[in-house]
């Protein structure tokens, strides 16, 4: 029985085909540049596909996929009925509230957020009982209190260049991020002696690399 596999395309899917390389299966069609979206392994036990990161916990919920690679961010932004298996330590960033470093948020007023994750920044600034005016912005965040449009921004921060190179600035962090292991909640019951090794082996992957 083949094993669906969501991933995210970009950065993260990179790592996790190169460690189902590493874990023995091949992909005689995959490379990088390819424009294909769905690679299947020689024995046909695994076929992954690359879908864009919110996606991933989409198909995994709605059972078209049986396990997916997600980041975090992902799951607490769009919480789905999935089962988060492992924590990989892949894709590993921070999720943080970001501005100008010599400029203090107006806390007391009304602060404007912009983000592509309107659901964390709405819940993190809620614990700290803020009020916020949320704008919601598909990429390239950091323009947003530059250009004036917000007081501070709410994204991930990895190596954390492109804040630097806008002269901006962690002012917060909300929360770690890395990439887990999802698996549907059927399959994982119907698909288990299938499902379980692959599991396993990301595991011990995750142990021989500690
Ligand atoms: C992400 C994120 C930051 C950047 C952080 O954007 O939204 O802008 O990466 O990475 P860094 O700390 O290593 O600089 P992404 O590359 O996904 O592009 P986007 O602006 O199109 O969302």
């Amino acid at each position: 029985m083949t094993i669906r596999f969501a991933l995210a395309k970009g950065r993260v899917a990179k790592k996790a085909i190169a460690l189902l390389i590493e874990l023995g299966y091949v992909f005689d069609d995959y490379s990088e540049k390819s424009r294909k979206l769905i690679f299947q392994d020689t024995t046909g036990a695994i076929a992954f596909f690359l879908v864009k990161s919110p996606d991933v916990a989409t198909y995994v919920e709605k059972g078209a996929a049986d396990i997916g690679i997600v980041g975090k961010d992902v799951l607490l932004e769009h919480p789905a009925k999935v089962y988060e298996m492992l924590n990989l330590n892949i894709g590993k960033c921070r999720m943080c509230v970001a501005g100008y470093p010599d400029r203090p948020l107006p806390y007391g007023k009304k602060l404007v957020v912009g983000t592509k994750y309107p659901v964390i920044a709405k819940n993190f600034f809620q614990t700290k009982k803020q009020l916020v005016d949320i704008i919601k912005l598909n990429g390239s965040v950091e323009l947003a209190p530059i250009i004036g449009l917000s007081d501070c921004i709410v994204d991930i921060v990895e190596s954390g260049s492109t804040l630097k190179e806008n002269g901006l600035a962690v002012l917060e962090e909300i929360c770690q991020i890395s990439s887990r292991l999802i698996v549907n909640q059927v399959s994982l019951k119907t698909k288990r002696t299938s499902i379980d090794p692959i599991i396993k082996a990301f595991e011990t992957q995750l142990t021989t690399d500690v």
